[in-house]
């Protein structure tokens, strides 16, 4: 069943009050869930001293593993000694690609396609936050391609095999552990990149809590951001009738909202890192978006930040979501965000419905203020000489004028850039 809403297409959304705005737009807003198929495959060996069961999930497909990790966190906190004395111990032969940098490069995805050509390995292991995974991921699937890694990226219909994927999770933040995605970044470029296909899902995953342990506040913060926003993308989404996904998402976010604060303080809080670990999962393994129509609208615009300026993900979502939020609330979204500030603030329900909406969105920027997270892009030094460009490429990116749960175009996301300033 579809219906159709009012809402303006070159200058910005209909906002309430502003009736004479807009012009007419068929949204096709679904109000029953589109048909879906569920499928996560991924074996998630969750809790302290998991990772001693990877070897024997490793086996079946043999001996010869290329071990990705990043800038040398592993190294320090000695996860990579745990890790590699446990595969060593089992016949393993581990071959390395480390130095992986957090929006993982192309040019990185093209040394461990050689490397694992050069040494004939049999799987790959990411040992580290999604940046490594990602990366191993696109390395899995470049390993079995002959062409460039970057038309992988580009065309995920050409990844028609890919080596067998392991993860041990160091960051809890974008759910990589147990999805068919990968983000590469493009320098020369300047694109950022996701590429989802069915032969990237993990075999399996080691969450351990404790792993998270050293990671530095900052990071704690913007990974807890990007949990959100994965909720947030589905949450807001046209079709009307996902009740149970909504309540997932409402949990989940609550989840956020009471551990993210608790991890920050007491870093070494099992609870809090455990809560946050098995959030960061379930918010991105299709779980909340099943049956929802539509795409995301803030990683949309947060991955040409990242793609320009190289600033970390989560960070480039704390920024723009709360003016998406803004600039989008209108009398057609007011009761999904009323929803939202009373289903996961607990504001009373009978204020003024657009109070009310704005008292969430409000709760939501202060949250992350609270949490340490910059909340504008003028503290990063990032002013609006690259905003059209960025636009330019937001908006095919996720057909942002068409299936964004409210439509934007090239003006509206400018308009959104210069409200982050
Ligand atoms: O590189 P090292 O030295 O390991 O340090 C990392 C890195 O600097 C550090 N870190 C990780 N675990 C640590 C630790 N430091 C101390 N102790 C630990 N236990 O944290 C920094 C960030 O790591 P990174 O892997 O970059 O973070 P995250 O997990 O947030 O991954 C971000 C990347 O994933 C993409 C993002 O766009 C970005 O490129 N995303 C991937 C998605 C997916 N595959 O589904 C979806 C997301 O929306 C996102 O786009
Ligand atoms: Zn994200």
């Amino acid at each position: 069943m579809a219906k159709i809403l009012t809402l303006s297409s070159g200058k910005g959304p209909l906002r309430h009050g502003d009736e004479n705005l807009g012009r007419i737009i068929f949204l096709g807003v679904t109000e029953q869930m589109e048909n879906f198929n569920f499928y996560a495959p991924t074996k998630m060996l969750f809790g302290r001293g998991k990772v001693t069961e990877l070897p024997q999930e490793m086996k079946p497909f043999g001996s010869r593993v290329l071990l990705v990790y990043g800038g040398g966190s592993i190294k320090k906190n000695g996860i990579y000694d745990t890790v590699a004395g446990l595969l060593r111990k089992e016949g393993f032969a581990l071959f390395e690609l480390g130095g992986v940098t957090p929006n993982p490069r192309i040019e990185a995805v093209r040394c461990g396609v050689s490397l694992a050509w050069e040494n004939h390995v049999d799987m790959v292991l990411a040992v580290g936050g999604g940046s490594a995974v990602d990366c191993a991921k696109a390395i899995a699937a470049g390993a079995c391609y002959e062409g460039d890694p970057w038309e992988l990226v580009k065309d995920a219909a050409k990844i028609r095999t890919a080596l067998p994927v392991f993860t041990v999770l160091t960051m809890s933040a974008t759910g990589s552990e147990m999805n068919p995605t990968a983000v590469i970044s493009n320098p020369e470029t300047k694109e950022k990149q996701g590429v989802h296909s069915g032969f990237l899902y993990p075999k399996a995953s080691v969450l351990d809590p404790t792993y998270l342990y050293t990671l530095p506040a900052g990071q704690t913060a913007a990974g807890v951001a990007d949990i959100m926003s994965h909720i947030f993308e589905g949450y807001f989404k046209r079709t009307e009738d996902a009740y149970v996904q909504d309540k997932f998402a409402e949990g989940i976010l609550k989840a956020c909202i009471k551990w993210g604060p608790v991890a920050l303080t007491e870093p070494e809080d099992y609870s809090a890192r455990a809560n946050i670990m098995w959030a960061a999962s379930m918010a991105l393994n299709g779980l909340c978006g099943c049956g929802k129509a539509g795409k995301w609208s803030c990683h949309a615009m947060g991955h040409q930040l990242g793609a320009y300026y190289d600033i970390t993900h989560g960070v480039a979502l704390a920024i723009v979501t709360p003016a998406w939020m803004r600039y989008i609330l209108s009398e057609d979204t007011v009761d999904k965000f009323v929803d939202y500030a009373v289903n996961v603030w607990g504001f009373p329900r009978e204020t003024d419905r657009f109070a009310l909406a704005n008292m969430g969105i409000d709760a939501t920027e202060q949250f992350f203020l609270d949490c340490g997270l910059p909340s504008r892009l003028s503290e990063l030094g990032i002013d609006d000489s690259d905003f059209e460009a960025m636009a330019k490429a937001a908006v095919p990116y996720a057909d942002l004028d068409t299936q964004a749960y409210v439509p934007l175009h090239e003006e509206d996301v400018v308009n959104i850039y210069r409200a982050c300033l």
